[in-house]
């Protein structure tokens, strides 16, 4: 019945000799043997575990291969945006993509960022937004803050939505769930939006003459920030655009 056992039993009797030119020659037969069996098992209901088995390991080859292109093509674009790709938050433990924030000219700390220029310890976070956007390369952030605004927008409230012609603006914001839309012309709908989450810090620049609007879309938190200008605004003079966006 199986021609590859007894072809062992005579190998085995008369030592090496035999078994070269046995094995040698049946190399071929007893590959189709086994091909011709494995045909045969493949029709037994018994073999339905083992093609379950087969099929579940095949799936799970090509997940892990999947992830790692994701994970090294992410890393690619990092890389490309800044070579000192950490600047640009911790993208693996943040559920954002790097890509999105930079067209949104953020820098994104999620609460686990564990960076230099985000200095944390027991008591909590401190930084210079205005390096932190000038170091990123970013251009169009303020240099000096000739004036600057710090405030609250309580949950499902407003600010912004509107463009200065005469200053360049660095934006930190954290606390609460914080919707933020730049204008970014490159752009189909003539911006960019990012979701801040409750827990990021996030620095944006808006340079001179772009257009920019935060809404805190948490149901209780409220929303820090603080805006530093380069320039004093005359609200009296036309060097503002008010209600840039009618959807907000
Ligand atoms: C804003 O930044 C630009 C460089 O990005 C600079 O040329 C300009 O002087 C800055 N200030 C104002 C008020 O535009
Ligand atoms: C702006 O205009 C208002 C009147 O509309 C005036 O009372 C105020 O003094 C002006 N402010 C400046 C900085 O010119």
């Amino acid at each position: 019945m199986n021609p590859r056992r007894s072809s062992y039993t005579t190998g085995g009797g008369s030592q090496s000799i035999s078994i070269d030119p046995n094995t040698f020659f049946q190399t071929q037969p007893q590959t189709s043997n086994v091909v011709a069996s494995l045909k045969m098992f493949l029709k037994k209901p018994h073999a339905f575990p083992f093609l379950l088995f087969v099929f579940l390991l095949l799936t799970w080859v090509s997940l892990r291969l999947q992830h790692s292109a994701s994970v090294s093509s992410s890393a690619a674009k990092t890389a490309a945006f800044n070579d000192q790709d950490l600047k640009w938050g911790d993208e693996k433990k943040s559920s954002h993509s790097v890509e999105e924030d930079y067209k949104a000219n953020m820098i994104r700390f999620p609460s686990s960022a564990t960076l230099s220029e985000i200095t944390k310890d027991k008591r909590g976070w401190l930084m210079d937004p205005v390096s932190v956007a000038l170091e990123s390369g970013i251009p169009g952030g303020a240099q000096i803050c000739a004036s600057l605004h710090v405030g609250e927008i309580r949950p499902g409230s407003l600010r912004g939505n509107h463009r200065h012609y005469t200053c360049n603006e660095t934006f930190l914001i954290w606390g609460a769930k914080t919707k933020f839309r730049l204008e970014n012309n490159l752009m189909e709908k003539g911006y960019t939006e990012v979701m801040i989450d409750a827990d990021d810090v996030a620095v944006i620049v808006s340079p001179s003459g772009t257009a920019h609007a935060l809404v805190n879309v948490d149901p209780v938190r409220t929303t820090f920030f603080l805006g530093c200008q380069d320039n004093r605004i005359d609200y009296n003079s036309s060097t503002s655009d008010f209600n840039v966006w009618k959807d907000l």
